[in-house]
C-alpha cells in the first residue's frame, strides 16, 4: 500500500519548486493532487506531466474568493479533502527590503502572499477536513522564520508569522476534536526560482550560492525532494501524533558548526 492511498491533497504554488516536486511525490504515493498557482500555464504543465492523479487550478492565495472556489472545486471533484500544503510564496518584487529602505507597499505585498495567504488557506479548509474526518495542514515557513534576515525583513517576518500561526491552528483544531493536525516546515536554501532570487539579492548568484553552502554542515544546498519528502511524512498518517512541530530541513545550518 502506498503512503497516501485514498488521500486528496491541495498544494499551492504547484507550478514550480517545492510545490511541483511535492505534487509528484504525493501522486507517486497514491494521492490525488490538486495543484494551484497564480501561474496558470505553469501549473497546468506540471499537472499534465504528473498525469491522471493531478488537476491544476488557477489560484491567487491572497484572495478569499479564490480559496472558496478552489476548496469547493476540490471537494466536488474528489468528495473530500485530507491534506493542504500552504506553499505558495514570494521573496518580494526585487525592490529594497531592508528595514531602512523598504516601502510599505513592498511589506504588504510579501505579507499578503506569505502570511495572509496561509491564514486564508488554513481557515478555508477546516470545514471540508472536518467532514472528511480530519486532515493534515503543512505550512511552508523557512529557516528565515527563526533568525534575523536583515536584507529581506518582510520575508523573515512573514515566515515567523507562519511558524506562529501554525501553532494556533494546531492547538485550536486539536482542542476542538477535529483531528486536523498542523505543522510547519522550515527549509534552508534550495535553488528554486525563489531561492535564486534570494541569493541574487545578496550578490552574484554563483558566489553567494557557494558562500551559503559553506554554512551547511552537510556541505550542500537543499534539493526540492528534500522538502517534498518531509511534506510526505507530515501529510501521511505515519505522523499522526505530530502536531504543531517545526521541521527544519537545512542540512544542519541552523544548528551551526
Ligand atoms: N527555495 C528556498 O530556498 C526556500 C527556502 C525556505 C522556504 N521557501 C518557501 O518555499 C515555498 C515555495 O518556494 P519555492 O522555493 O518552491 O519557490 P518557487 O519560486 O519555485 O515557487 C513559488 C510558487 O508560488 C507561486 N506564487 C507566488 N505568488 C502566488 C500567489 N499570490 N498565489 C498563488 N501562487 C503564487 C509562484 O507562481 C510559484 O509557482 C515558499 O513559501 C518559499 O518562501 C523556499
Amino acid at each position: 500500500m502506498a503512503r497516501l492511498d485514498g488521500k486528496i491533497a491541495l498544494i499551492t504554488g504547484g507550478a514550480s519548486g517545492f510545490g511541483a516536486a511535492t505534487g509528484r511525490v504525493f501522486a507517486r504515493e497514491g494521492a490525488k493532487v490538486v495543484l494551484t498557482d497564480k501561474n496558470e500555464e505553469g501549473v497546468q504543465t506540471v499537472a499534465r506531466e504528473i498525469g491522471n492523479a493531478a488537476t491544476a487550478l488557477a489560484h491567487d492565495v491572497r484572495l478569499e474568493d479564490d480559496w472558496k472556489r478552489v476548496v469547493d472545486e476540490t471537494v466536488s471533484m474528489h468528495g473530500r479533502l485530507d491534506i493542504l500544503m500552504n506553499n505558495a510564496g514570494v521573496m518580494g518584487t526585487g525592490a529594497a527590503q531592508d528595514i531602512e529602505h523598504m516601502s510599505l507597499d513592498e511589506w504588504k505585498f510579501v505579507n499578503e502572499v506569505n502570511s495572509d495567504g496561509v491564514f486564508l488557506g488554513c481557515r478555508a479548509v477546516i470545514q471540508a477536513m472536518k467532514k472528511s474526518g480530519g486532515g493534515s495542514i503543512v505550512n511552508i515557513s523557512s529557516t528565515a522564520g527563526f533568525r534575523a534576515t536583515p536584507g529581506i525583513a518582510a520575508y523573515g517576518a512573514s515566515k515567523g508569522a507562519v511558524r506562529q500561526l501554525t501553532k494556533s491552528v494546531a492547538a485550536y483544531c486539536g482542542r476542538q476534536g477535529y483531528n486536523i493536525r498542523c505543522n510547519s516546515i522550515h527549509p534552508g536554501m534550495v535553488r528554486t526560482p525563489l531561492g535564486e532570487a534570494v541569493l541574487s539579492y545578496y550578490g552574484e548568484l554563483e558566489e553567494t550560492a557557494k558562500k551559503r553552502t559553506t554554512t551547511v554542515p552537510l556541505g550542500r544546498l537543499g534539493e526540492v525532494e528534500d522538502v517534498a519528502n518531509a511534506a510526505l511524512f507530515l501529510a501521511s498518517d505515519e505522523s499522526r501524533y505530530i502536531n504543531s512541530t517545526e521541521m527544519v530541513i537545512d542540512g544542519g545550518m541552523l544548528g551551526g558548526g
